[in-house]
């Protein structure tokens, strides 16, 4: 098994932090009482998934199946049962907290807005019903790629409230990465906004879209267009429409379309070791169940709290911990359009300031980067109201771990650091605050009514084995993916063929069920688990999931590129970073044509998927090292890479003389 993270550095990390024990009195959930969830999850787990189920969401109609497991791995959750999750997140908060602030919001350029759960409502029913007027209907798919702006997360709960499926285009992505994704999903309208702002630039997103809209999507009837930034766009009148002339025109009432607990939320694609991004389909019931549980347990949540999730509404951290789990516990969210470097590092510790934020929740990259700026942008700012710090996305190496828990957290504030991926929907693995110690680097222990495990090559379960297995998830739970939008062949293969019929699966008509995380994992003495990165071709960059054959495939559509091989390289801030070893047609590129056309490889791959997959180091050479049946050697690429001495045997190679070419000594 490979593994990107060393597993040294964790294995001899000893440390533990208990919560404060003035913590522990304010906290939703003690030692005791997650040992009691923990054991009534054990002793029933449907039963433990009914019962929160019925805690946690309003149906419409109550569900009369907890599983239903007749064509597992096709699991059913919540079967009969009807539900809304925008009812969920703004109706039935109304009565309670209607006057209360559901999101506050700040743009990069300093401007803000506040949205209380009557406006977010009234918001919502009318930009639903604008939906309906462009003819939007249940189960219709929508294509949303806008900045990060409150009207991107109204424009998600518009769709869930008549039943539409939507699918959120992170604003990073290119043209053709948005033609992708409508196509695969033919969605037939496309959400935008004429520009964000990020990093003090303005992100041409409708000039994007526009790109995509002229390369295919033909399935797109109409473009609605969200004003930011005010800067000129083209305008085409017979396909765009601008939503907030259209949104205003609209009733503040909208019927909730009441959908099947199964009725897909939304589709959100993600990178994995093959092909193209797939189309992660989530349910509505079973996904508002564990959004809504974890944001309670994992973060405490109540009355009072101003939560900010960093994430971009983009990836499924911002589904989750932006939008659905935090509006439907009720909470005040935090929105910020921008980066945490503009105007300067001192950003988010000013945000923080400035709104009373009292949960704080990010990735290790940007911890990385704010500790690099310097414990002094934090010393600026008053940080007295933070109670809980988060982090999500990589593995935070302990040394994060450490500055954010003495420069942020003042020695004081516990860390959950949260484990979970586009697939489970929502957070599997992590500290309850008030009730576990944590350790840096560690996500700790599963939440209640998941079951996770480590198994090796056969599936075995594997017990105290310091060098650690495939993470796998024994039991279904009520946020897991629902399938590959489209392919549901995959879907089998991808996540359940692995460890098909292995001890430890879960039993049912269509034999044992096992759920391949795709992660290394490691689990201490004391039950802890410690996540080793990724086991697959999939590199995580700045918290970022991508796949190395996407980028081998956008570096070989340039017409001069014949062959590419992509790995990671360990990255101080990033965590990984792209590495490209290239393969031209004809002369390999040296000097200043190499310089140059290094420009040009990474322009080309921002192109065609997004500039977050823009590789770092490319290297040219006359060819890749191959075993005499012709695979890629990519340890030893990795090796290379990272800049070790090889110490691996290259003689099988067909061609051992590249060695020395591919380290950058020929
Ligand atoms: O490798 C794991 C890593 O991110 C992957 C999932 O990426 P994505 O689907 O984009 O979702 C990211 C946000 C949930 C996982 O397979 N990962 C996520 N959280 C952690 C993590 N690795 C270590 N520790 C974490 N807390």
């Amino acid at each position: 098994m490979s593994s990107n993270t060393n597993i040294q550095s964790v294995l001899t990390e000893n440390r533990a932090f208990a919560p404060s024990a003035e913590f522990v009195g304010q906290a939703q959930l003690n030692a005791d009482k997650l040992a009691a969830l923990h054991a009534a999850a054990q002793a029933d787990h449907l039963g433990f998934w009914a019962d929160l189920a019925r805690k946690e969401v309003a149906w419409q109609t109550p569900f009369t199946t907890v599983l239903d497991d007749a064509e597992a791995p096709n699991f059913k959750w919540f079967v009969d049962g009807r539900t809304n999750a925008s009812v969920n997140c703004l109706d039935r908060h109304l009565g309670a907290r209607g006057d209360q602030v559901a999101i506050r919001y700040e743009g990069e350029q300093g401007d803000t807005r506040t949205y209380t759960y009557k406006q977010l409502h009234a918001e919502v029913c009318k930009t639903a019903n604008a939906l309906k007027s462009l003819g939007v209907a249940k189960g219709d798919r929508v294509a949303i790629y806008m900045p990060m702006t409150a009207d991107a997360a109204i424009a998600m709960l518009a769709c869930a409230r008549i039943g539409a499926i939507h699918t959120v285009i992170f604003g990073g992505f290119s043209a053709s990465s948005i033609k992708d994704r409508v196509e695969d999903t033919q969605a037939k309208l496309l959400i935008t906004s004429d520009g964000g702002r990020r990093g003090g630039h303005i992100v041409e997103l409708k000039r994007t879209a526009d790109d995509a809209l002229a390369q295919g999507c033909a399935t797109i009837e109409k473009v609605l267009m969200f004003r930011r930034t005010g800067h000129d766009v083209p305008f085409n009148p017979a396909r765009d429409v601008w939503a907030n002339a259209l949104i205003e025109q609209q009733s503040t009432e909208c019927e909730p379309e009441w959908v099947e607990s199964e009725h897909p939320l939304f589709l959100l694609y993600t990178s994995g070791s093959t092909g193209k991004p797939k189309g992660i389909q989530h349910s509505t019931g079973g996904y508002m169940v564990g959004a809504t549980a974890t944001s309670k347990w994992v973060f405490d949540l109540r009355q009072g709290d101003v939560f900010w999730c960093t994430a971009d509404v983009g990836w499924v951290t911002g589904h989750s911990y932006v939008v659905y789990g935090p509006l439907s516990a009720g909470s005040t969210v935090m929105m910020y359009e921008g980066t945490p470097m503009v105007p300067d590092a001192g950003r988010f510790w000013k945000i923080c300031q400035d709104h009373g934020v009292t949960i704080f929740y990010t990735a290790p990259t940007a911890i990385r980067a704010l500790m690099k700026a310097g414990d002094q942008w934090p010393g600026q700012y008053d940080l007295s109201k933070l109670r809980l710090l988060g982090s999500v996305g990589e593995p935070i190496n302990p040394e994060a771990w450490m500055w954010y828990h003495r420069v942020v957290g003042k020695e004081k504030l516990p860390i959950v650091d949260t484990w979970w991926q586009t697939e489970t929907g929502t957070i599997m693995i992590s500290p309850i605050p008030g009730a576990i110690a944590t350790k840096p680097g560690s996500c700790t222990k599963p939440l209640p009514g998941i079951a996770v495990d480590i198994v090796d090559e056969g599936g075995n379960r594997i017990e105290g084995n310091d060098q650690g297995g495939y993470l796998v998830v024994t039991k279904p739970w009520p946020s897991m993916l629902r399938g590959i939008w489209g392919n549901p062949e995959r879907f089998v293969s991808t996540y359940w063929g692995q460890f098909k019929d292995a001890p430890a699966g879960y039993a049912t008509p269509t034999g044992k069920w096992t759920y391949l995380a795709g992660d290394g994992a490691h689990r201490d003495t004391d039950g802890y688990y410690w996540i080793m990165g990724r086991t697959d071709d999939v590199l995580n960059v700045s918290g970022h999931r991508l796949g190395t054959m996407e980028i081998e495939s956008a570096l070989v559509s340039h017409p001069r590129v014949a062959e590419a091989a992509v790995v990671g390289r360990p990255h101080e801030v990033k965590g990984e970073s792209v590495f490209a070893f290239v393969i031209c047609n004809g002369e390999r590129p040296t000097g200043a044509d190499a310089e140059a056309f290094t420009k040009e490889l990474r322009e080309h791959v921002a192109r065609e998927i997004g500039a977050l997959a823009k590789p770092d180091d490319i290297r040219f050479a006359d060819n890749l090292p191959k075993t005499r049946s012709g695979k890629i050697m990519r340890r030893l690429l990795r090796s290379i890479a990272k800049g070790e001495v090889i110490t691996q045997d290259t003689s099988t190679l067909e061609n051992p003389g590249i060695v020395d070419q591919l380290a950058g000594k020929a």
